[in-house]
């Protein structure tokens, strides 16, 4: 570590030095493993708790309790701590819509918007341990809405609003939730995205639901349900008054949120009240350097775990001011972020390299066009970074002044893990390189046996200690957490990616060592993919591979089978591509779909998918044999070429 200004050292780029002692990110985390409960002690009486707690942690592997017998409520930290305080006028919120309509909503407002709606909730049945589900567009009820059911002690779960009718009735039913809360609609790329019409499809399968509150967005008619359904502007009619934030459990469920895994049937991730909300404030200060006079911009989607954390709890935890934007980066054209940051001032930007990838192809003069010195610090999430984008993020849109934090964490992990932290000590920077573990996470790569692996060798990252921003579990499924998570290492936390520790000891993110894609940093199951292609009739069989993407990151390419009766046809191509739209939604679109007599299989029938991986991606034959495989060098070359022979 040197004494200089650690940015400097980013290509002798001069750097504003606003930024923060060096090295103490590495002092802190240090002394943090060394008492890790006597650590988040520290951390978690920043918040304010109903009542205290008798124990930090309760670690019976793999299942972690923290802060037990604490009791608190999020909404409470997150408003009425802001609202009782000098901040009641500050903004909470700057919002967007993406036709250019703006509001704006102070702690003030934020608070009792929050209690009309808590209070709406209970008049419409809604009590503690109740699940609720979010299918909502980027407008300030969805915060709202999250922290008024957090208010009274219901579980949320949300689903993103990308996701289709099945998506959605398949995660209302696991979360068995009585209550809905959605739109008529939404905007994206000027055109209307019918929610209340897709709501009403899950509907028809989901039978646990008996009220469904609609917010309206649009100037649209919208078919109400009479009995079941009640407009949000009507239901909150009259309901105006205070509702005293319930005392949970610190191991009370927040809410569940669904991701992908290697089966077909997502995860409910369930994240506790003490726990999480301790986590998301630390990190929120620590890698966001999150200030009073800040404009922080998480330009993320509630529905995603990166918008419950850092749009949503970090944020509203500090009393902090943030943007909030409904639409899409390119709507109306590729300026409109621009605009945002110039017009709003805002100071820190984190968004996905696939964003950024994609808003660098419009070339430097868009950006330039604004003013953007008001940033001062910038961060990236969801997949690695590459170089190219890691640079021009630095030059063109934080102009080489702003640091990058490349923040590595999951939908589990409920927060950040991995990352440079502005606050703490910024270390110098490694385009690509998440960095260091933050305070608290014991992060380590492994090898096969669970043994730490030398610097420079490719591993599995493992995390070998709890820590309070964990799942708890997965929603009705204990026996799957222990199988996903905990069995393949003793005692130690397995994210499913690879990783690998350079000569400096920083960490590099290689992506998933699991069947799990990245798409535009939102995580897909291939087997998710399978399983909607097998439900078409014409399929009798599917395989589905990444493949490295420019600008989306990995792409999905398909290969199927068909039944004897079905010819392969641009036709049924684009049938088959509609069926995994609207089995899982749009975000699963497959790039390229392939028809092929027969998949390439192991002796024992398995799908051997490094050589569908390896087709997929135009790798030869002689760089698969090298790659792991329980079949033989033999088998694999001749399913390889086979396959690539077969496929249309
Ligand atoms: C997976 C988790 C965390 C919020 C968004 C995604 C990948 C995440 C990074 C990063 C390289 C990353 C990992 C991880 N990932 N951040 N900075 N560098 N890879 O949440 O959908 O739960 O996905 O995203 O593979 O396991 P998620």
């Amino acid at each position: 570590m040197t004494a200089s200004n650690p940015s400097r050292e980013l290509a002798g780029l001069p750097v504003d030095s606003r930024y923060w002692p060096v090295g103490r990110h590495h002092e802190v985390l240090k002394r943090s493993l060394s008492d890790i409960e006597g650590f988040w002690t520290d951390v978690a009486s920043q918040l304010s708790w109903q009542r205290q707690w008798d124990q930090t942690l309760q670690w019976d592997p793999p299942f972690a309790k923290w802060f037990v017998g604490g009791m608190l409520n999020a909404s409470h930290n997150c408003v009425d701590r802001h609202a009782d305080s000098q901040r009641k006028d500050k903004i909470a919120y700057l919002w967007e819509g993406e036709p250019g309509d703006r509001r704006v909503m102070t702690y003030g407002e934020l608070y009792n918007e929050v209690n009309t709606f808590a209070a709406t909730l209970q008049d419409l049945g809604l009590r503690r341990g109740d699940r609720i589900t979010l299918y909502m567009p980027m407008v300030p009820e969805f915060p709202i809405a999250l922290l008024a059911a957090s208010r009274i002690g219901a579980i949320f779960t949300v689903v993103f609003s990308g996701f289709s009718a099945a998506a959605l009735s398949g995660r209302i039913n696991d979360s068995g939730s009585k209550m809905l809360i959605t739109a008529d609609g939404s905007y994206r790329r000027g055109k209307i995205i019918p929610l209340k019409d897709i709501a009403d499809e899950a509907l028809r399968s989901s039978p646990s639901i008996e009220k469904v509150i609609v917010y309206k967005r649009l100037e649209k008619e919208t078919e109400l349900q009479r009995g079941r359904d009640v407009w949000w502007h009507d239901a909150v009619q009259g309901k105006s008054h205070f509702v005293p934030p319930e005392p949970l459990d610190a191991s009370h469920p927040l809410f569940i949120l669904y991701t992908s895994g290697t089966t077909g049937k997502p995860k409910g991730a369930v994240h506790s009240t003490g726990g999480y909300l301790t986590y998301v404030y630390a990190t929120q200060k620590w890698v966001f350097d999150i200030r009073p006079e800040d404009v922080y911009w998480c330009t993320a989607d509630i529905g995603w775990i990166t918008g419950h954390s850092y749009v949503v709890f970090g944020p509203l935890a500090h009393g902090a001011t943030s943007i909030m934007y409904e639409g899409t980066p390119d709507y109306p054209s590729t300026e409109r972020w621009w605009e945002i940051i110039e017009r709003y001032k805002a100071t820190i930007l984190y968004t996905t390299p696939t964003a950024i990838r994609s808003l660098m192809r419009s070339g430097d003069d868009l950006p330039r066009r604004h003013d953007l010195t008001s940033l001062r610090l910038l961060g990236t999430v969801g997949e690695p970074i590459n170089p190219a984008a890691w640079e021009w993020y630095f030059d063109v849109i934080g102009g080489k002044r702003s640091p990058i934090v490349d923040t590595w964490w999951q939908t589990e992990t409920g927060g950040i893990l991995i990352s440079a932290s502005p606050n703490l000590g910024l270390v110098p920077l490694k385009p690509g390189s998440a960095t260091f573990p933050l305070p608290g996470i014991d992060a380590e790569i492994v090898n096969e046996d669970g043994k730490p692996v030398q610097n420079g060798e490719k591993g599995f990252l493992v995390i070998r200690k709890p820590w309070p921003g964990m799942f708890m579990t997965l929603y009705n499924d204990s026996e799957r957490y222990k199988q996903v998570y905990w069995n393949r290492f003793q005692d130690m936390y397995y994210p499913g990616d690879y990783a690998v520790k350079d000569a400096d000891g920083y960490f590099w993110l290689l992506g998933r060592a699991d069947e799990v894609l990245k798409v535009s940093g939102h995580r897909l199951g291939t087997i998710e993919v399978e399983d909607a292609l097998v439900g078409h009739p014409a399929v009798t069989e599917a395989a589905v591979a990444g493949r490295a993407d420019s600008v989306k990151g990995e792409g999905i390419i398909v290969f199927v089978t068909l039944k004897p009766d079905y010819k392969p046809s641009d036709a049924l191509r684009q049938e088959l591509r509609e069926k995994v739209r609207n089995t899982i939604g749009p975000i699963a679109t497959p790039d390229e779909i392939y028809f092929t007599g027969s998949l390439p299989k192991t002796r024992s029938g398995k799908i051997m998918r490094r050589v569908v991986k390896a087709v997929a991606s135009g790798i030869e034959i002689g760089d698969i044999t090298t790659l792991e495989d329980e079949s033989s060098v033999e088998e694999v070359q001749k399913a390889m070429a086979t396959f690539t022979r077969q496929i249309e």
